[in-house]
């Protein structure tokens, strides 16, 4: 009996393979997965290339904490279609357009999570269910990939690609991947249940996933006070909503403190701290300015543990809690905001997108690589149909 319904399917596909960590990639031809129960497979019309691509996969050796086991396919974020589905699909259709969530939890343990093409998890269950070859380890530089039913989130074509004479959004199919970078934020300031109309402090706002957060959090309806160093782009972020107060911190916290307050009272704090950030100052400075019953969510990866101002988080009775991606729920929480238009992707949020053919993947990773600020946003497009 066949386990699929599907549109022709063709044999083989290309695919970018990362076979050892600090070598060149491969561009393979491989057989095209099938739509086993439980499954799906998607062609994929665009797959985001991130900034940190070029030193993670071809400059630097395996990082042993935060990696996936080679080979696999790269590519973590994308957009495409149903190409076959498993018998057990219930609602999605062939040819329906979907956006494709790398966060894969296991069907018998949702805490066993990887990251698929980056992360196979800390556990050894994790480990399991990214060891499998041919499955949830790989990502999505290539023609065709097979995703977990509950990992393919359906999208309203019409609005989100027709023209804005017709009533849709306008927006390139290569700015739809970005969502999954806005799926973190949106998991971190749901987690914190920031309000329309709450004033949030994110530090930094400038990097790729802060960057996206602001753009969230604004379309939530707060105001931020978006903390960085990166003039060009704290302007960038600015300009895209008047609700975008941004702040460069001096280090002295109590000035620091006058600069986070001066806008009125702060309701909540988003930390971003990059494993490059040694001493993140600011986290003190954000404890002292957010209100009495304040919260704060941390989502960065400092390396290290450092110290918080604890008197004042028990005295303010600040709520804080750490963020770790998201759930499917928050997931199809952001589609509506950006259906309903008010998360703005691609040009109409003030980044700037370039589209690469799969074969041009070495290009898209060195664009990719000139600028890790939030705004640009490279992705590959296997087809353009
Ligand atoms: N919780 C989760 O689920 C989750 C998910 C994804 C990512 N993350 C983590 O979130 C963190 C931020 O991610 P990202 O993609 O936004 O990072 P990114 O693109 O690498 O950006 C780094 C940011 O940190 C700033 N920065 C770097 N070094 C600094 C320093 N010494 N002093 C002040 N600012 C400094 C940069 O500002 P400049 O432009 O001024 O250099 C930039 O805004 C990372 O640790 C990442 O691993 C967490």
């Amino acid at each position: 009996m066949a386990t699929t319904s599907s549109s022709a399917l063709p044999p083989t596909t290309r695919a970018v393979v990362c076979r050892e960590y600090g070598k060149p990639l491969s561009f393979d031809t491989l057989q095209t997965p099938t739509a086993e129960p439980g499954s799906a497979v998607v062609k994929i019309l665009a797959a985001i290339v991130d900034p940190s691509e070029k030193e993670r996969l071809l400059l630097k050796e395996r990082n042993v904490h935060f990696s996936q086991q080679p080979p696999f396919i790269p590519g973590n974020c994308a957009v495409g279609r149903i190409a076959a589905l498993g018998k057990d699909a219930t609602s999605l259709k062939l040819g329906q357009l979907v956006l494709l969530d790398p966060f894969t939890r296991g069907r018998d343990d949702p805490n066993a999570q990887i990251i698929r093409a980056v992360f196979e998890g800390p556990s050894p269950s994790a480990k399991a269910l990214s060891h499998q070859e041919g499955l949830w380890r790989d990502g999505f530089w290539t023609e065709y990939a097979r995703s977990p039913l509950e990992n393919c989130f359906p999208l309203d074509e019409k609005v989100l690609l027709g023209s804005v004479e017709q009533g849709g959004l306008g927006y390139g199919i290569g700015s739809i991947p970005y969502l999954m970078k806005h799926a973190v934020a949106y998991g971190g300031l749901r987690a914190i249940d920031l309000k329309a109309g709450e004033t949030i402090i994110i530090s930094p706002a400038t990097g790729n996933h802060s960057g996206a957060a602001v753009q969230v959090a604004t379309a939530m309806g707060a105001r931020v006070i978006a903390v960085g160093r990166n003039a060009e782009t704290l302007k960038l972020l600015a300009e895209s909503n008047p609700r975008v107060h941004p702040v460069h911190l001096t280090g002295n916290v109590g000035q620091d403190v006058g600069l986070l307050t001066q806008f009125g009272t702060v309701d909540a704090f988003m930390d971003f701290t990059p494993s490059s950030m040694q001493n993140p100052l600011h986290m003190k400075a954000c404890v002292l300015a957010v209100k009495q019953y304040g919260k704060g969510v941390l989502m960065g990866f400092p390396h290290g543990d450092f110290s918080l101002p604890y008197g004042l988080v028990i005295g303010k009775n600040i709520t804080i809690r750490g963020q770790y991606m998201y759930e499917g729920e928050d997931v199809r929480g952001l589609i509506k905001l950006t259906e309903r238009g008010l998360l703005k992707l691609g040009e109409s949020s003030g980044a700037r997108v370039l589209d690469y053919t799969l074969d041009q993947y070495n290009e898209a990773i060195s664009k990719a690589a000139e600028s890790q600020a939030w705004g640009l946003q490279v992705a590959i497009r296997p087809f353009t149909e």
